[in-house]
């Protein structure tokens, strides 16, 4: 049979490595590089596919998509989060992503801005001027407090440290238990074979810490009332009484606040690199802000006008991608590129890879917002950090929100600046993590002059020009 090109013998082994330079990411990378639009090799019993081409890609999650099922990695988060919508093959996908759906219309979006508003006016207004900051724990814990309180209301905060804690925990497991999962699904699938709704094998603990502090507030919110100025209701309220509805909400809470928290820790990396994209964002949001006290978020209302820092978050998401790759098996035999895709063969496609491919983006490791003035100007499917088809993430209007709101808050008042220069590295993993702590210097850009002198609150221009 004809087979794509690829790595042959121990030019394999680089799949197991860590990082992007040595390890799989690279190694994917390389692979993609070298051989074009489609490739393979093989990986102990299995041949895997990797696909870096905008129409193979939307061959795969679209028009073919009923001819593939996830993959591996879905079966390891199954462990955690049991049987839920990132889980679930059709027709039972359908059947709870319909059920899911109302939380995610434009109407309720609206009415979570407010909590993401209010969210991160509460950390700008904690952060001290000169204070050192692990960025990444700063923006999982902003992420994390959003989508908690807008799946339970304000009750989440008092237990947000201790789901934080858990989520770290088993984030951890998965690290070290994804790449040794090729070797023991086998046995992953005979357990659940016998034990369809038997305890987690992986996560026990982890699971039943979650749900011990989750189902106090499942059975608190029930009657939730409006969230927000609009007449939105949390989450959950929209989702009571629906049957396994646990297993949803702690699917929302490890997929939603991680992502994202990833997204904007990338973000202030790159501002912090590129002066002058920086300078152009700060101009922007001193004329949306103008005349607003500090600490003082941007709403939803604002949006519209938050051009730019919507793009940079854009570009951040294509040079960083949250989740930097995810896989397919085929159900049947498939036909792609010209070549056939035998039945249960795993297929790559990679965000990270695609998303740097010359062929589409110029200058491709560079961070340049400007180039999405125009997106017409790349095919669709060479970006998609949200996936596509059925399974798309239905959290993408929550968290591109979330993003802008959160940037244009924090840079409103901020400029993070890096405590220790040098590259940061990519770590191994599902979710595109930096190997070490970001750590940066929180600069207050805008100081009110002496309010009872003035008399009045100076827009942040005029400040900085006395400054
Ligand atoms: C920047 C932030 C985010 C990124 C990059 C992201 C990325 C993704 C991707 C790539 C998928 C599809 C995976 C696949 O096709 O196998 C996905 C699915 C999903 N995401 Fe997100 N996500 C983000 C934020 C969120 C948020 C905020 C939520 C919820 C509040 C969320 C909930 C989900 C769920 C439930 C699914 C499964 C959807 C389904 O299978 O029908 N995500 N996400």
């Amino acid at each position: 049979m004809n087979v794509p090109p690829g790595p042959r013998g121990r030019q394999v082994l680089g799949f197991f490595g860590r990082g992007r330079e040595s390890g799989t990411l690279g190694f994917l990378e390389e692979t993609a590089r070298r051989y074009g639009p489609i490739s393979s090799f093989r990986l102990l019993h299995k041949r895997i596919y990797l696909v870096d081409d905008a129409d193979l890609i939307k061959e795969i999650l679209v028009n073919q998509q009923h001819s593939f099922e996830r993959d591996t990695g879905a079966k390891l988060l199954r462990e955690l989060v049991g049987d839920s919508v990132i889980t679930r093959e059709e027709p039972l996908h359908r059947e709870r992503r319909r059920i899911l759906q109302p939380a995610f219309h434009k109407q309720q979006i609206a009415g979570y801005a407010r909590i993401m508003s209010d969210a991160t006016a509460g950390m700008s207004a904690a952060w001290e001027d000169g204070q050192e900051l692990d960025v990444r724990a700063e923006m999982r814990k902003l992420t994390l407090e959003i989508v908690g309180a807008s799946l339970f209301g304000a009750d989440f905060r008092t237990n947000s440290e201790q789901v934080s804690d858990v989520l770290v925990s088993a984030g951890k497991k998965t690290r070290w238990l994804a790449p040794l999962f090729y070797f023991i699904e086998p046995l992953s699938d005979k357990y659940r074979q016998w034990f369809p709704h038997g305890p987690s094998l992986f996560f026990r603990k982890e699971r039943k810490d979650l749900d011990r502090i989750l189902k106090p507030l499942l059975e608190a919110n029930y009657d939730s009332s409006p969230s927000g100025e609009t007449n939105s209701k949390s989450m959950l309220a929209l989702l009571a009484g629906e049957e396994g509805i646990l297993d949803e909400l702690v699917t929302f809470m490890l997929a939603g606040h991680e992502t994202t928290a990833t997204a904007l820790t990338w973000s202030w990396y790159l501002l912090s690199r590129n002066q002058q994209v920086a300078e152009k964002l700060h101009a922007e949001l001193d004329d949306v802000f103008a005349y607003r006290p500090p600490a003082s978020p941007a709403t939803f209302e604002d949006l519209p006008k938050l051009r730019y820092t919507s793009l940079v978050f854009q570009e951040a998401m294509r040079l960083y991608p949250p989740a930097l790759a995810f896989a397919r098996r085929a159900m049947e035999e498939v036909e792609l590129g010209g070549f056939v895709i035998p039945k249960n063969a795993s297929v790559f496609i990679s965000p990270f890879i695609t998303q740097r491919n010359p062929a589409y983006f110029q200058d491709p490791d560079e961070f340049r917002p400007e180039r999405w003035e125009d997106p017409t100007t790349f095919p669709k499917f060479a970006y998609f950090p949200f996936g596509g088809g059925a399974k798309m993430c239905i959290g993408e209007p929550f968290a591109k929100m979330e993003g802008v709101l959160a940037l244009a808050t924090l840079a409103r008042d901020w400029m993070l600046c890096p405590a220790h220069g040098g590259e940061v590295s990519i770590g191994p993993g599902f979710i595109l993590r930096p190997t070490q702590p970001i750590r940066m210097i929180a600069t207050q850009r805008i100081k009110i002059l002496e309010k009872a002198k003035v008399g009045t609150l100076l827009s942040p221009r005029v400040v900085q020009g006395q400054l």
